[in-house]
């Protein structure tokens, strides 16, 4: 199963992306995390150290530090991950498409949306889950292109502008021919809200609560999972993983 996770920035997407690949890595499931943001910061809440993160190799950097052009041959997803992947908490796999940094002469903002398209399009996932923390808004979800099969989480707070994103959101993926379309309401405060949420997006809504358990993990800089893993979020979000698998 492969899962392209989506909205608006700051919703949430990469708190769930973490959390869910590490809950779904425990059911025994080998799991590919996918950081397909140029900024990536889906390491951190997969729960590995600053050291860690600072020694990670994003795919297309390491191709271009290697030398490598658009001319040669292409590299297989399995093994980009055998050489670029790195081994985060519960066994979970994760690789980074690309980094945004200044390079001359090179269009970065393509490197790591064509090789998220490159990894999340053809990597087989039988045996596995994928589970991709794309880039905040809708471009990256054109790039990651999921198929029928895939599953797109797009994920929401009660904001006009993150609900306009889930929209479109369900419209991109139903264009691509995705028949499972799930949404996560995050945050909501007020009483009915993911059922409003639900309406708004025509999909059915799982609900994560406003949890200070994740604020505290975030400014403190480690997983969900490694801060509160009994806290109402990461029971939320244990939810969210076992309606995905
Ligand atoms: N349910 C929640 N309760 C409290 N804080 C949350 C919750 N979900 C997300 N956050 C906070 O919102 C911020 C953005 O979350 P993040 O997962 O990085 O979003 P995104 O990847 O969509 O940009 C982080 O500081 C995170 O701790
Ligand atoms: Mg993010």
């Amino acid at each position: 199963m492969k899962v392209a996770i989506t909205g608006k920035g700051g919703v949430g997407k990469t708190t769930i992306a973490g959390t869910v690949a590490r809950q779904m890595a425990r059911r025994g499931r080998p799991i590919v995390a996918l950081d397909c943001d140029p900024n990536p910061t889906l390491g951190i809440s997969l729960g590995l150290t600053r050291e860690q993160i600072a020694g990670l190799q994003p795919v297309i950097n390491a191709l271009w530090d290697s030398g490598y052009t658009h001319d040669d041959p292409k590299i297989s997803p399995d093994e980009l991950l055998h050489r670029y992947g790195f081994e985060a908490p519960d066994g979970v796999r994760l690789l980074l498409t690309g980094l945004i940094e200044p390079t001359p002469g090179r269009c970065v903002c393509c490197g790591s949306h064509s090789t998220t398209r490159a990894v999340f399009g053809e990597i087989e996932a039988a045996d596995r889950h994928v589970i991709a923390d794309l880039e905040a808004g809708l471009n990256d979800l054109i790039w990651a292109h999921p198929a029928p099969g895939d599953t797109v989480l797009i994920v929401v707070e009660e904001s006009a502008k993150s609900i306009e994103i889930g929209v479109r959101a369900v419209g991109l993926a139903r264009e691509m021919g995705v028949d499972r379309i799930l949404g996560v309401a995050n945050r909501c405060l007020a009483s009915g809200g993911s059922e409003r949420l639900a309406e708004a997006l025509g999909v059915d809504m799982l609900a994560l609560p406003e949890d200070p358990a994740v604020e505290e993990a975030s400014r403190l800089g480690i997983a969900l999972l490694d801060h509160a893993a009994a806290s109402p979020a990461a029971l939320a979000i244990e939810r969210i993983a076992e309606r995905l698998a």
